[in-house]
């Protein structure tokens, strides 16, 4: 344990100062120390194949010898080695070493959808860990243990298809309703009794609503947001995912938190079980019980790992569906005139309506979520050899290989869309999007989000809600998108809130 740690903080001091150190040190010493630090940390094992001409005739991206292009992926990320590997792949490919590990980028619409339509024997997100352990998926699983985000083999359909009759049907949604508009309300009317009111940070205010919704819904307690605990327990897990130097301190750190708020959260389902022994049950027992946990006490291994996921899931995306709403609509005040005839045209505490017969509120989330896909990228490991169907020339993809599926670009590119294609138009999705445009704000194929509808509906009813009872003013006009682990904001948003009279 203290070897390891002993040997992060090296490698830390390497990180920081390692161009300098390429200057003026020989390159086999940088190259020994940091290859061993890393082999140390499980980062690189050495059984994928040799770097040379691992794909031919695709665009590789030069790095140095031997270390490829890892310097640059621990100075500046994988969001910018991406971007970097997407200008030089003219046909939707390209590929770089990171030692002698291969990173691939994909961002042809045809090849991403067939990578992602591979069954977990094929490609998986973690891949296998005594090859590769540098998936961000893996990080995760360390911060938040073993969920269905990660989960692997027979049972996963099952486990899927719980999830999806509890969050993505009609159905389940109509029920939510009523529960999520008086969520939304009290939210809304709670940013005005903030002090000053002209400084309100509608992400964290979004994000918060979120979680008093999925507090409410799981766990019977809408005040599961209060004191930040949650909030910025998932900012932490959001950060060290994309942090390509594992920090086994703050890991310790994170998954101590997590385990303390899920048994605190837990302990008050119970409670008020007991308190309630009439009342219907919660989602999360609910979810226990056809997972086969008990009507009350402990949840079920899967439900107890939808709770330690929640904490990273769920509420973020919410808050950013509507942080970058609110960005566009104070550029195209003309949208939001055309969506506040909308909103003024219907019922809106009727769930139908706002489930399916407001045009333009759909449109505006789908324009929203073209353009700022949270997760902005995903990636697959390859586990068995495979001939990519897809690609212009033949290429193989080997085992061990991490192949990167940029959503942002298949979003955002005109190659893909119209010659406008960065611009806010909601029109352009009225009535939904073609079949040959590549829109997968939600993922695709067997591994696509499971709580879309649900988190979708929220985001519709609070932004409605916010919209009726209150006039939102962003206060600086010059927001752009910051690509991290996720897709963010430059700055946080500032708005000025004002109770409509
Ligand atoms: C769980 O919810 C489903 C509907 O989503 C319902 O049909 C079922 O009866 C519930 N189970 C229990 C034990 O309440
Ligand atoms: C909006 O929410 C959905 C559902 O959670 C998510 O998939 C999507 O990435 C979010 N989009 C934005 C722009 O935040
Ligand atoms: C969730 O619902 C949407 C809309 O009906 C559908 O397109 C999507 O495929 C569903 N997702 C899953 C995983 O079932």
């Amino acid at each position: 344990m203290n070897k390891v740690i002993t040997s992060v903080r090296i490698l830390t001091t390497t990180h920081n100062a390692l161009d300098g150190i390429m200057l003026d040190m020989s390159p086999s010493i940088v190259v020994t120390a940091a290859v061993g630090l890393l082999m140390l940390l499980g980062l690189l094992t050495f059984r994928s194949a040799s770097s040379d001409n691992n794909l031919p005739g695709v665009p590789q991206f030069k790095g140095l010898p031997i270390l490829g292009a890892m310097p640059m992926y621990f100075k500046h990320g994988m969001p910018q080695l991406l971007s970097k590997l997407i200008a030089i792949g003219d046909d939707g490919i390209s590929y770089v070493n990171i030692v002698n590990n291969i990173l691939v980028s994909l961002h042809g619409p045809a090849m991403v959808r067939e990578v992602l339509a591979y069954p977990e024997q094929v490609a998986s997100r973690e891949g296998d860990p005594g090859r590769m352990s540098w998936s961000p998926f893996y990080t995760l699983r360390r911060l938040i243990g073993h969920s269905l985000f990660n989960e692997v083999g027979p049972e996963i359909s099952n486990h899927r298809n719980v999830f999806i009759r509890e969050f993505n049907t009609t159905k389940s949604n109509s029920e939510k309703f009523d529960s999520t508009a008086k969520i939304a309300t009290a939210h809304a009317n709670a940013m005005t009794g903030e002090v000053p009111t002209d400084e309100v940070d509608i992400r964290s205010s979004a994000d918060n609503f979120a979680i008093a919704l999925w507090g409410e819904t799981l766990y019977a307690n809408p005040n599961y947001y209060l004191g930040g605990r949650v909030l910025s327990l998932s900012e932490v897990i959001i950060t060290l995912v994309g942090n390509p130097w594992p920090s086994v301190c703050s890991e310790a750190k994170v998954r101590a938190k997590v385990a303390d708020v899920i048994e605190k959260t837990i302990g008050n389902l119970v409670e008020y079980e007991q308190e309630n022994p009439s009342a219907s049950l919660k989602t999360i027992r609910n979810l226990s019980v056809m997972t086969g946990g008990g009507l009350t006490g402990l949840l079920s291994k899967f439900a107890f790992e939808l709770a330690n996921f929640n904490l990273f899931g769920g509420h973020h995306s919410i808050g950013s569906n509507i942080t970058w709403a609110f960005v566009e609509l104070d550029k195209h005040p003309r949208c939001l005139a055309k969506l506040m005839a909308e909103i003024s045209s219907v019922d809106t505490t009727d769930f139908t309506n706002v489930n399916s017969n407001m045009p333009y509120l759909d449109a505006i989330f789908m324009e929203i979520n073209r353009l700022y896909p949270t997760v902005h990228a995903t990636v697959r490991v390859i586990n068995r050899e495979i001939k990519l169907d897809s690609s212009k020339k033949p290429v193989i993809l080997k085992p061990g290989m991490l192949i990167y599926l940029s959503y942002l670009h298949l979003h955002t590119s005109p190659e893909f869309w119209d010659p406008d294609a960065g611009v806010f138009v909601p029109e352009r999705l009225l009535g939904g999007y073609q079949k040959d445009q590549p829109f997968m704000p939600f993922g695709y194929g067997p591994r696509s989000c499971v709580g879309y509808k649900f988190a979708i509906l929220a985001a519709k009813q609070y932004l409605v809600t916010l919209l009726q009872t209150h006039q939102v003013d962003v206060k600086d006009h010059d927001h752009e998108m910051r690509v991290d682990t996720l897709l963010e904001t430059t700055k946080p948003v500032a708005v000025k809130v004002t109770h409509r009279s």
